[in-house]
């Protein structure tokens, strides 16, 4: 069971999103607008914002913060961290949107309901992309933080783009039609591409908008290994749990890690890694990260 303050983590950002969205939404009343509206509200929900939950949870320990001290602070407004956890789930969620796609991975199931492509059709699918895509760089432009804003921005394009998650796309859909080129080297590298764009971003934004001037180059390596672990646990997941249990659809065939070095030398090498970030952390003396590190090992979905 996750914990209260996770669930509460979770609404906090659930809300925000919600509440921008309905603001977003509110001057256009025109009825033919609804499907899309839907399926855009659809799109964004359900996740489990790791993401946001983890870089949310820097911010207030390096800024030594509580959640409630954000709504202090920011009163009627949303908090800069707060747009910017919103910001960083809708670009995650359009990045799953166009990975079901038929063209990509051809998926009908994601968050346990039916992927946006087979629930809403094609149209709406490229135009709910475009919309997330775009409105995850104008929440950023809305930081009351502008100095923070202006250096955020240009890193989000770049890890977006051709460095990032379209690499990443390019790469993996070719090593599925060509897995005879693969090794377990190029697989590490795949993983590390296909999440770090994003997560990548997203350390420099907690590090940001805390004001914090620490070793950088520690954090980053400690987040590349983290997502790689969450990588290396979703092939996992995929091979060890069904559909009804992970929230999307599974794949039995040419399983990455699993595929290479099987399922045990696999759950080591999850262990391994989670055991470096754990110490990593440990200075930090912080029960929360602690666990999200741990949950990353022990999640079901
Ligand atoms: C799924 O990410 C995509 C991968 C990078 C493996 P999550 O497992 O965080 O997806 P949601 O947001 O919780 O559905
Ligand atoms: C999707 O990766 C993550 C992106 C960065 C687009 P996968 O295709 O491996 O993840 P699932 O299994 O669909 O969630
Ligand atoms: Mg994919
Ligand atoms: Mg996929």
């Amino acid at each position: 069971m996750l914990p209260s303050w996770y669930n509460e983590y979770k609404q906090k950002i659930e809300d925000s999103m919600k509440n921008y969205l309905d603001n977003y939404f509110l001057e256009n009343k025109n009825e033919v607008l609804s499907d899309f509206k839907e399926s855009i509200y659809y799109s964004v929900a359900w996740g489990k914002r790791i993401r946001s939950i983890l870089a949310l949870e820097f911010y207030l320990l390096f800024s030594n913060k509580t959640l409630v001290d954000l709504d202090l602070e920011s009163k009627d407004e949303i908090h800069d961290i707060i747009k910017f956890c919103i910001a960083l789930e809708f670009l995650h969620s359009y990045s799953l949107v166009h990975d079901d796609l038929p063209a990509m991975d051809n998926d009908d199931y994601r968050r346990w309901e039916l992927t946006t492509w087979k629930k809403y059709g094609e149209a709406n699918w490229v135009l709910v992309w475009d919309l997330l895509n775009s409105l995850a760089f104008e929440i950023l432009s809305e930081l009351k933080d502008q100095i923070v804003w202006l250096k955020l921005i240009k890193r989000f394009g770049n890890s977006v783009w051709l460095y990032g998650m379209i690499w990443w796309q390019i790469l993996d859909l070719y090593y599925e039609k060509n897995n005879k080129d693969l090794t377990l080297e190029k697989l590490i590298e795949v993983h590390n591409k296909k999440t770090w764009a994003l997560i990548e971003f997203s350390v420099f934004g907690w590090i940001l908008l805390s004001g914090f001037k620490w070793s950088l180059e520690k954090y980053l390596d400690f987040w590349k290994k983290i997502w790689l672990a969450f990588q290396v646990k979703d092939d996992l997941l995929d091979v060890e749990w069904t559909k009804e249990e992970t929230w999307k659809s599974v794949w039995w065939e040419k399983k990455w890690f699993v595929y290479f070095i099987w399922i045990e030398k696999t759950k080591n090498y999850l262990n391994e890694l989670i055991d470096i970030c754990l110490d990593t952390i440990k200075i930090l003396k912080s029960q929360k990260l602690e666990f999200l590190v741990s949950y990353i090992r022990d999640r079901k979905k």
